[in-house]
């Protein structure tokens, strides 16, 4: 396994891949790598010839008030984990690497970044795909893979890949939880024992939610799931939404397939949590 740490290094080993014929798989990651992210390395090592795993903890994508600097950084752990994975390269650049201080280009999906997550988290998604699409790229990716936890970037990454003509496939991957439900994330280690047990709720309401779909109408969907979650203690709701799978638009009576997404404050621990809803 190599790690490598400058643009201009990853572009000349990925394109050789290229030229040989390899097919590439790009599993971008913030790092803290746990289950959820050891579960897209193995996909991409099924499916491609060569799988880059970047880690970089992206300030593009975190407001002035949240949690960039204390953003866990175990390096040592998640290099471990790669390594395990027999993943080929490790991509690390530094900040000055990614966003040189004459870095001025963004790009943005209106429609996409500035609803359900991104009205509490204006500048997030910009962020996201700014630095996604650097990262396709410099890796000349085949592959791209993103997990459904964060569905809202899974639709964001997917529509710029098509209305830019990327060449990269765009693959999701189920949401990895923990026993108790819990959708694990690098923010989970944020949580006290008990605002971790409290957290298990979470999945359970949407899960309730679901067996609801086929024969409850949505404004009561929402509503019960509401009041199910302001019953957990310390919580602190910024949204339940129930939009359509196919553009994150809402959901109405005729929606076949749904997302009931949630974002949720336990104490100072923001977490996400979503589950696909059919007819
Ligand atoms: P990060 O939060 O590190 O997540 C990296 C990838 O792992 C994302 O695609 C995310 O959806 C996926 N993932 C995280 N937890 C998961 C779980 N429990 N089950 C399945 N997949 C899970 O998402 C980001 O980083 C960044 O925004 C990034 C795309 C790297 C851009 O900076």
């Amino acid at each position: 396994m190599k790690v490598i740490k400058t643009v201009s290094e990853l572009q000349k080993i990925a394109f050789k891949h290229l030229k040989n014929g390899d097919e590439i798989g790009l599993v971008p990651t913030m790092g803290a790598l746990h289950q959820g992210h050891e579960s897209l390395i193995l996909k991409s090592k099924k499916n491609d010839d060569v799988t880059i795993v970047s880690i970089f903890v992206n300030p593009a994508q975190f407001g002035p008030n949240e949690d960039y600097l204390k953003y866990p950084r175990p390096t040592t752990k998640d290099l471990q984990l790669c390594k395990k994975n027999h993943v080929d390269y490790v991509f690390m650049p530094t900040l000055n690497e990614m966003f040189p201080n004459n870095h001025k280009t963004f790009v943005e999906v209106p429609d996409l970044q500035n609803i359900m997550c991104g009205k509490f988290r204006p500048t997030h998604f910009r962020g996201v795909a700014t630095v996604v699409v650097k990262l396709l790229n410099i890796s000349y990716a085949c592959n791209a893979y993103f997990g459904m936890k964060d569905f809202q970037q899974f639709k964001l990454i997917e529509t710029i890949v098509k209305d830019l003509n990327f060449k990269t496939k765009v693959i999701s991957c189920p949401i990895v939880r923990e026993k108790s439900g819990l959708a694990i994330s690098s923010r989970n280690l944020y949580l006290s024992t008990q605002e971790k047990e409290i957290s298990s709720k979470i999945s359970k309401i949407l899960k309730e939610a679901l067996r609801d779909f086929k024969n409850k109408n949505l404004s009561y969907l929402k509503k019960t799931t509401v009041n199910k979650l302001n019953k957990i203690p310390h919580i602190k709701i910024d949204y339940v939404d129930i939009v359509n799978f196919k553009d994150l638009s809402f959901a109405d009576k005729d929606t076949k397939k749904a997302v009931l997404a949630v974002a949720v404050w336990i104490g100072k621990t923001r977490l996400i949590d979503n589950i696909i809803m059919t007819k």
